[in-house]
C-alpha cells in the first residue's frame, strides 16, 4: 500500500511511470487529485484536509469502493467525510465517484487506519469513526490481525471529541461481541437506536438507512449482521 502510495506521490510530481506501474488505476489517480490524497499528501496537508474545517469530520475505515460515504456525505452535507481504505483500485474508484457526483464534503485517502490513528492524528480531533464489516480473519491463528484490538480501540477513543461516535457494523458474532465489549470497557456508551429511522438534529449521529457494499451482499444471501453505535461521553 505504502509503496503504491508513493508511485502515486512520484507520478504527480512529474516522474515518467515506470513500465510495470503503467496501469489505468494509477493514470486515473494524477486525475483525481482534488479527491484522492496518498499517505505523504494527507500528512503534508494536514489539517486542511477539507474546504471548510469548520464542519464535523467522520473517517469511515475501510471504505472499500466508496458507496457508503459517498451517500454519507451526500445526505450530510452539513459534515465532512474522510474514506480511507489501503487498496488503490478501492480508493480510485471511490475517489473516481466524488468527482463524478461533484462532492466536496468528501475525500478519500489511500492510508492505514493504523497509521492515521496511531501517528497522523491529534487527540480529539473527530466527530465519529465508521468501520463498516472489517475483515474478520476468522480463523484462531489469524486473530491477531484484527484491527480492532483493545490498543486500537483506546486510541480510537482518544482521537474522538467528547460526544464523538464510533459506528461498527460486522456479520462476524464473535468479533463484534468481543469489540462490542472491548468498545464498553474503554469507555464507550452504547448508543441504541432504530436503524430505519434517521437520528433527530443536531446530534451529530447519523443513523438511518444506509446499507454498505459488504451489507446488502450479506442482505442478499439472508446473512445476519450486526451493529451498534457508541459514544464517547
Ligand atoms: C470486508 S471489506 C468492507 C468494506 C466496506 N466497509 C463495506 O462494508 O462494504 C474491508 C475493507 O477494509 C479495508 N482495510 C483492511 N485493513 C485496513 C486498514 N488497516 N486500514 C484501512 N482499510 C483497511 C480493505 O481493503 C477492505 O476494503
Amino acid at each position: 500500500m505504502r509503496k503504491v502510495g508513493t508511485i502515486i506521490d512520484n507520478l504527480r510530481s512529474g516522474e515518467k511511470a515506470p513500465n510495470r506501474h503503467e496501469n489505468p488505476y494509477l493514470t486515473e489517480a494524477l486525475q483525481l487529485s482534488e479527491y484522492l490524497l496518498t499517505q505523504a499528501e494527507l500528512q503534508k496537508v494536514f489539517p486542511n484536509i477539507f474546504k471548510d474545517m469548520q464542519k464535523p469530520i467522520v473517517v469511515e475505515v475501510g471504505c472499500y469502493m466508496g458507496k457508503n460515504v459517498i451517500e454519507l456525505a451526500q445526505g450530510n452535507n452539513n459534515m465532512n467525510f474522510l474514506g480511507i481504505d489501503i487498496t488503490y483500485k478501492r480508493v480510485v474508484k471511490s475517489a473516481r465517484k466524488l468527482k463524478r457526483f461533484d462532492i466536496n464534503n468528501g475525500k478519500i485517502a489511500i492510508c492505514d487506519a493504523r497509521y492515521l490513528m496511531n501517528d497522523l492524528l491529534p487527540d480529539q480531533f473527530l466527530d465519529g469513526i465508521c468501520v463498516f464489516f472489517p475483515d474478520p480473519w476468522p480463523k484462531d491463528r489469524h486473530e491477531k490481525n484484527r484491527l480492532l484490538n483493545q490498543q486500537f480501540i483506546q486510541v480510537v477513543y482518544q482521537k474522538l471529541k467528547p460526544n464523538g461516535f464510533f459506528w461498527f457494523k460486522s456479520d462476524h458474532l464473535v468479533y463484534f461481541t468481543q469489540t462490542n465489549d472491548l468498545l464498553l470497557k474503554s469507555g464507550f456508551v452504547a448508543d441504541d437506536f432504530d436503524n430505519n429511522q434517521p437520528r433527530p438534529q443536531p446530534d451529530n449521529i447519523i443513523g438511518g438507512p444506509y446499507e454498505t457494499a459488504f451489507q446488502k451482499l450479506f442482505i442478499n444471501k439472508g446473512i445476519p449482521f450486526y451493529q451498534r453505535v457508541y459514544l464517547k461521553i
